[in-house]
Formats: structure tokens, C-alpha cells, sequence
């Protein structure tokens, strides 16, 4: 005889840890509202059960090694981001900006085979020919089949599948992201004349800050669907974030899950009540003030690099949160993912770039996550909205 199971989020959080992508629920079986909720966000499909053949659960060797040696409970596996077993390769990255983050975009997308083609543009001549020619000098080692190709020429991102624009000036020392809208605009404006008439079909990743007010101006001056137009802010925010709260609470980053949404300025709104350590709740290893010394570590990270290095702002984070992105898009990487985007509604929001938690796919965004938030929470996506929209005079 079965016994009726109440089936909670909990449950599907910790099947999804262990590597789970379906739940059975048996005939009898309660399945609570907010566990359905979270079965969409976190990709589990709940099959009705009994399912003939169950699958096993997945031991590779590395997690079995993992379990060894942190002696945890034979449950317990770190949390890993799904990935998919057939990303796709692209067949040109493009890159406009070939500075720190832009360089280090390349480094990272040719060692990771994510292109066949890798293209650097840099207005200063000689900065991107001369990275693209590093990276290949590289590749005797590296192995890797990508060719880079560096230009001043903006019209060399015809064809490419996925524009990372990173050009424009950085902050310096005391310089807020919002004090570099006027320049960066125009970079913004230029740039989307070029993109629109040589690679009309791209999907273009807005870097250059201010993040939020750049991503409206790159939709505005492309025409572009809000699908193909990206803002990389979200992701960045989130792995400093997952940093922060991984330090504070003497876990590795691996055991951290945690976003941030809202605007990539002051008006960051990391998202305390989704985030988890050890799949459990901030508050089973964290105090209130040392949450909001974390939410605090993430809104200014940025600063901190810029005040640190003083020429300009930080390179290697915000690469890797760009290939995050592009490895969203390829389907190297799945679920949900914070990113900039235009809002039609979506949180109540209308008419203004933010950052959201969304799907995305081949095409660019495929879907935004409503999830739940808190009133707190949502009430800083609101003021986010309101700063951004203030700041472009809308
Ligand atoms: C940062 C800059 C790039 O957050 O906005 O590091």
C-alpha cells in the first residue's frame, strides 16, 4: 500500500542537486503549488509515476570522488549548472572592443572551442591584430580550432552569429556607471549602424556600461527584436554575489546558488529569498547582517576593482560572465540565467531594460522567468526601473 507523499520545493531542489531532470509523483501524490513552480524554474519535469524503468541516479567518477572526499552524506552532491551534451559550436563570435574584458571574452571562448571563427575589433589600430595573433600563436598548445582575426574595421562583425560589445570608455576612481552614458551612447549608436546592415540576424551581448541605459540604446539603434538584444550584467552581479556569501559562510562557491536582478548600478537588487547554500535557505548559515554585508559586496564589487586599479574596471569576471551568456545561447548551458532585457510587462515592469532571470536559446531569449519575489525584492526592481528610466528621460 502507498502512502500519500506532500511533495514540496525542497524535494525537487534536492532531487535536482543529485542530478535529477524528472520527479516521480505517484497516484495519491500532493504536489504543492510552489514545487510546481519550482520544478519549471529549475528544469525538473514531474512524470506520474509509477515509471516502469526508474533511472539510476548519475555517479561519474568525479562525484563519487567528491563525496569520498568531503564526507559529506552519501546524498549530498555540490550543486553543479546543467549542461547540455550537444552545445553547439558557433560559426563566428565578434567582438567589438578588444580591451580587458574583450581580450579575455576571446581567450576564453578559443581555449573553450566555441567558435570557428573568433573576431576582434578595436578602434586603437594594432590592439585586437595583435591579441587575435597571440590567441593563434596559442593554439599550437591550446589545440584549439577557432581562428582569431583582429581588425579596426567595424564592418568585419558581418556574419557573426553573437556580437559581444564591450567598446566605450571604462569607469575610472570615482566615476559612477551612469557618468558615462553620454559617450558610451554614441559608441552604442555608431556600433548598431554597422551591426544592423552586416549581421542582421545577430544576437548582440551590450557590456559597455551603464549597462542597463547602453542595452536600451543598442535596441533602439539596431531595431532589433528585445530577443537579440542582451544586456551582460546579471550574471557578473550573481557570481560576485555567490562569492560574497560562499566567503562569509566558509563553503566553496560550487555550494552556493544565488542571483541578482534588477540594474547593474546602485540599484542592484541581488535576490536573498532564491538564494541557497547547500540547498538550504541563507539563514541556516548566515545572520541577517552578514546577508546584507553580502548583498552590499555585490553592489559594489565593481567599485571596488575600479577604486583598486584606477585605469579602469574589471576584466576577468566580467568575461567569464559573457561566456556564461553566449554558453546559454549555444546550449552548453541550461536553465535559467540572469541577463538585461527589455521588459513588456513582465513583473509589472514595462518599457525598461533589466535584469531578469530568463531562458535563453539560439535565438536569444526565449522566456523571461516571473519568478516570486518578495515584496522588498520586488519593490527594488521597481526603483531600479524608475533610476533607469529617470536617467535615460523617459
Ligand atoms: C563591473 C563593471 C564592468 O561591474 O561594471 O565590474
Amino acid at each position: 500500500m502507498s502512502t500519500k507523499r506532500v511533495i514540496g520545493a525542497e524535494a525537487l531542489e534536492d532531487a535536482r542537486q543529485r542530478g535529477r531532470n524528472q520527479f516521480e509523483v505517484l497516484p495519491g501524490d500532493i504536489v504543492t503549488a510552489m514545487a510546481r513552480e519550482t520544478a519549471a524554474r529549475i528544469g525538473i519535469q514531474l512524470v506520474d509515476g509509477p515509471i516502469e524503468k526508474p533511472s539510476a541516479p548519475v555517479t561519474d567518477g568525479a562525484t563519487a570522488l567528491r563525496r569520498g572526499l568531503y564526507r559529506r552524506s552519501p546524498r549530498w552532491v555540490t550543486p553543479q549548472a546543467s549542461k547540455s551534451t550537444r552545445p553547439r559550436r558557433l560559426r563566428k563570435l565578434a567582438l567589438v572592443g578588444a580591451g580587458g574584458v574583450g581580450a579575455n571574452i576571446a581567450h576564453l571562448a578559443a581555449n573553450r572551442d566555441m567558435a570557428d571563427d573568433i573576431t576582434l575589433i578595436d578602434i586603437a589600430p594594432g590592439v585586437a591584430e595583435a591579441m587575435a595573433l597571440d590567441l593563434n600563436h596559442a593554439s599550437g598548445i591550446t589545440g584549439s580550432r577557432a581562428r582569431c582575426v583582429g581588425s579596426t574595421d567595424l564592418a568585419m562583425v558581418a556574419g557573426a552569429e553573437v556580437i559581444v560589445v564591450t567598446a566605450g570608455r571604462a569607469r575610472g576612481p570615482g566615476m559612477t556607471r551612469a557618468d558615462l552614458i553620454d559617450v558610451n551612447a554614441r559608441v552604442m549608436r555608431s556600433t548598431a549602424e554597422v551591426i544592423k546592415t552586416q549581421a542582421p540576424d545577430a544576437i548582440v551581448i551590450v557590456v559597455t556600461n551603464p549597462l542597463d541605459e547602453m542595452t536600451v540604446e543598442m535596441l533602439r539603434a539596431t531595431g532589433f527584436p528585445r530577443e537579440r538584444v542582451l544586456g551582460m550584467a546579471g550574471t557578473l552581479d550573481s557570481s560576485r554575489f555567490r562569492n560574497a556569501l560562499a566567503m562569509a559562510a566558509g563553503v566553496t562557491p560550487a555550494d552556493v546558488t544565488a542571483f541578482t536582478l534588477g540594474s547593474h548600478g546602485d540599484e542592484m537588487a541581488p535576490i536573498p529569498s532564491h538564494a541557497r547554500i547547500k540547498g538550504r535557505a541563507l539563514s541556516a548559515f548566515l545572520s541577517e547582517e552578514q546577508i546584507a554585508a553580502c548583498v552590499k559586496d555585490a553592489i559594489t564589487g565593481g567599485g571596488q576593482v575600479v577604486a583598486l586599479k584606477k585605469t579602469g574596471s574589471a576584466t576577468v569576471a566580467p568575461a567569464h560572465s559573457s561566456i556564461e551568456l553566449i554558453d546559454h545561447i549555444r546550449g552548453a548551458a541550461l536553465g535559467s540565467v540572469p541577463v538585461s532585457v527589455m521588459l513588456e510587462g513582465e513583473f509589472g515592469i514595462d518599457g525598461v531594460v533589466l535584469g531578469v532571470p530568463a531562458h535563453l536559446g539560439a535565438k536569444g531569449l526565449v522566456a523571461i522567468d516571473e519568478i516570486r519575489l518578495t515584496q522588498t525584492e520586488q519593490a527594488a526592481l521597481n526603483t531600479a526601473a524608475e533610476a533607469i528610466r529617470t536617467r535615460l528621460g523617459l
